[in-house]
């Protein structure tokens, strides 16, 4: 292959211990780590994995039986929807919009709270990379071993520290970057939670009710919270086929109200008195980042 600059680059390959996906021509999906002299047994054939290691990423492989798998690298929404989970998760299309709204970086530091199955964690580790400091807090010890054993799995154990307790009790760790909460009463937390963040810091939640969302916000109106933003994200999925390009004919409708808020640092005293009234600004002088002039 031509790299364009007239140099080669040489097609990257499957290894010995790499995460794969193989598809089934039925779309049915397997993700699994690369070991030597191993097999997957499908519902369609034994796969050996000695087929599957030194091919091309995107190679067509076949089972025992002679039916085509094509082999992959996972991305992260296929790796999330592939976890064991013994809870509700966020799922992927959740997930995105929530790593951007927290500003998710290589070296930041983050916390979370429940643990849950830990698809959160996976995104947040997979995120912050090594460098990040990852916290995940959840009362529940079996909670935190399934979303260990799904951080495993990944390799991603060593990037995140659990803390069983209850978030009642306040949290373990302060001057966080961000915060989520994936718990059905976030709106009796906040003030463990402003505590826990530094002045700026993100909060977010994910809440399945809209009562549940208009406690949250009576409270960070209460607790020290501003810039509060209440979102829901919908995805549609299309059938491919070009000449009758059209939604697929079911979708998931709802998954949750996402709450976004920043953290006030405290005032430092009374305000300065100039006399100046909002009624005598030029508003129309400001104008929102992003938002373009009309005429
Ligand atoms: C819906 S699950 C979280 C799912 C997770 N975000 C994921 O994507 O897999 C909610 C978790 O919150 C935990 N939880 C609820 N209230 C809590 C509290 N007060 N303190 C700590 N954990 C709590 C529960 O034990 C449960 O595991």
């Amino acid at each position: 292959m031509s790299s364009g600059n007239g140099g080669t680059v040489t097609e990257p390959r499957a290894a010995d211990g790499d995460l794969a996906l193989v598809i089934g021509q039925d779309g049915k999906r397997f993700i699994l780590r690369l070991a030597a002299d191993t097999e997957l047994q499908t519902h369609r054939g034994v796969i050996a994995h000695n087929d599957l290691i030194g091919a091309e990423w995107g190679a067509t492989r076949h089972s025992h039986l002679g039916l085509p798998y094509v082999l992959l690298q996972p991305s992260l929404d296929e790796i999330l929807l592939h976890l064991k989970r013994r809870s509700q998760i966020i799922f992927p299309k959740d997930l995105g919009y929530i790593l951007l709204r927290l500003a998710i970086r290589p070296g930041m530091r983050v916390a979370e709270a429940g643990t849950g199955s830990g698809a959160l964690t996976v995104a947040l580790a997979w995120m912050a990379g090594p460098q990040g400091e990852v916290h995940s807090i959840d009362r529940r010890t079996d909670m935190q071993e399934l979303a260990r054993a799904n951080l495993a799995r990944l390799g991603l154990q060593d990037r995140v520290t659990f803390h069983l307790l209850d978030i009642a009790d306040g949290f373990p760790i302060q001057g966080l970057d961000a915060l989520f909460l994936d718990l059905p009463d976030p709106h009796n937390y906040l003030l463990q939670a402003r505590q826990a963040l530094h002045g700026g810091g993100v909060l977010g939640a994910i809440l399945p009710t809209a009562n549940q969302v208009s406690s949250l916000v009576e409270g960070l109106d209460q607790q020290g919270f501003s810039q509060i933003d209440v979102c829901e994200i919908l995805q549609r999925f299309y059938k491919t086929i070009p000449a009758r390009l059209r939604p697929v004919d079911r979708m998931v409708a709802h998954t949750g109200y996402l709450v976004f808020a920043r953290a006030l640092a405290p005032m430092l005293g009374p305000a300065p008195q100039t006399g100046a009234r909002e009624s005598d600004l030029d508003l129309d002088a400001t104008q929102p980042i992003g938002e373009e002039e009309q005429g």
